[in-house]
């Protein structure tokens, strides 16, 4: 059974994983419009019960501080249905998580090559917005993209996003769901 017909034409969630980048945010809120669906972003809802950024989350607590947050929100969110879930790009890293989102709904992973993810992400509006590319963000996409090369493997569907716009990746996926 594909994993469309699984979770029915109107999945119960729609999660979105993929790399820094790939543009779940932009097409969680295209798609969460269509369907009449909930936008949810779990870095926003980190920031908002943090009553921090993300950066300030990392640099006053560190990175596994930050993770052990994703995972709570991800299980309160994901215990929620009709939504639409951007997660942040390292949430894919732990088992937990990746069963979480597979248990609710249907996972899409956004996917792009490297050179449109550096160019998007070195846009001076993106600049210290995430902690794990401070330095050389060329340098730190290549080599998070090699180290994360299959963590996005799980998911029940893949989509380029290189050449397409937020507004074709909803299209497509709403295609996919009729
Ligand atoms: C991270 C991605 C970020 C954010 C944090 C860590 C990662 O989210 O969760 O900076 O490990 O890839 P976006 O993918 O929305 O940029």
């Amino acid at each position: 059974m594909d994993a469309i017909q699984e979770h029915g034409r109107r999945p119960r969630n729609i999660v979105l994983v993929g790399f820094m980048g790939t543009g779940k945010t932009s097409v969680s809120r295209l798609l969460a419009d269509r369907l009449g669906y909930r936008a949810v972003d779990t870095d926003e809802e980190i920031e908002r019960r943090a009553g921090k950024t993300i950066a300030e989350i990392f640099a006053a607590e560190g990175e596994g501080r930050f993770r052990d947050m994703e995972t709570q929100v991800l299980r309160d969110t994901l215990a929620v249905e009709g939504q639409v879930v951007a997660t942040g790009g390292g949430a894919v890293l732990r088992e937990e998580n990746r069963r979480l989102m597979l248990a609710a709904g249907w996972v899409v992973a956004l996917m792009a090559d490297p050179e449109t993810l550096a160019a998007r992400l070195a846009r001076p509006a993106e600049a210290g917005v995430r902690p794990l590319l401070a330095g050389d963000v060329m340098e730190r996409v290549r080599s998070l993209i090699e180290a994360r090369k299959h963590a996005y493997d799980f998911a029940h569907c893949m989509i380029d996003t290189s050449r397409r716009t937020p507004e074709e990746i909803a299209g497509l996926l709403m295609r996919w769901m009729v």
